[in-house]
């Protein structure tokens, strides 16, 4: 089923896709965006951008008023376009893939005031139609998109693709990052605002024993059978 720009969304089409680090979510909605023809929001990067600003300018992981003044300026020092994500001028997409960004993006994430301001960022931006992927999308975000996927796979899996990506970079060893991973998935889970949850009226697809395309095609019959896309002629 998957091809690319083979398939028309309806007019302002918004697609949740919510579940734990590693399951494939990045490489599923860009995927599933070439297929469909909407953009691709990745709210973990906004998270991720806070936590890099925090950890270049000293303010503390804790300090939820810094951390709320620093996304009051975002907008004006952020660039977004197809070579990634510029600060200030400098590309930072490959600093804020790193484990150390992640780490920090997950604890800026926990203060309810960062998730506040950076709410209605998300629902500005997802304005026009989207594929939104992230930990709250269903639940909190774009609680009324009419799709709604929860990825998981299981941990070994998904730290053995974390490890494979982290491998050329001369990364840590498979137990290190299934060990990571864990505390990640606990404190993204159990933080008291907005935790990783499976939305109700979510469907979810675990991916451990399939292909990115398989995720894919199945996540197209879904919207296919809704009514949310047709065959582009
Ligand atoms: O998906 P990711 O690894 O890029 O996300 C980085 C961190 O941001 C992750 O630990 C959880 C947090 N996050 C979140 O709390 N809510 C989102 N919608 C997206 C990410």
């Amino acid at each position: 089923m998957f091809e690319q720009g083979s398939w028309c969304a309806v007019p302002g089409l918004m697609i949740a896709i919510d579940g734990p680090s590693g399951s494939g979510k990045g490489t599923v909605a860009a995927m599933l965006a070439a297929a469909v023809g909407l953009p691709v929001l990745d709210s973990g990067l906004l998270y991720r951008l806070v936590g890099h600003v925090a950890l270049a300018r000293g303010i503390s992981l804790q300090d939820e008023t810094a951390l709320a003044a620093v996304i009051d300026t975002l907008l004006s020092e952020v660039r977004w376009d197809a070579d990634g994500v510029a600060w200030n001028g400098e590309n930072v997409t490959a600093e804020l893939r790193s484990e150390q960004v992640g780490a920090a993006a997950s604890q800026v994430a926990a203060l309810p005031l960062v998730r506040e301001k950076l709410l209605g960022l998300q629902r500005e931006l997802a304005k026009g139609g989207a594929i939104m992927d992230g930990r709250d999308i269903g639940t909190v975000v774009l609680p009324d998109a009419p799709a709604k996927f929860f990825l998981t796979a299981s941990v070994r899996e998904r730290a053995r693709r974390r490890w494979s990506q982290l491998k050329g970079q001369g990364g840590s060893d498979l137990d290190t990052v299934v060990a990571e991973l864990k505390m990640r998935d606990q404190r993204d889970a159990e933080r008291q605002h907005a935790p990783l949850k499976q939305a109700v009226d979510a469907i979810m697809i675990d991916s451990t024993t399939m292909r990115v395309d398989e995720v894919v095609d199945r996540m197209l019959a879904v919207l296919q059978r809704r009514g949310l896309i047709r065959r582009a002629t």
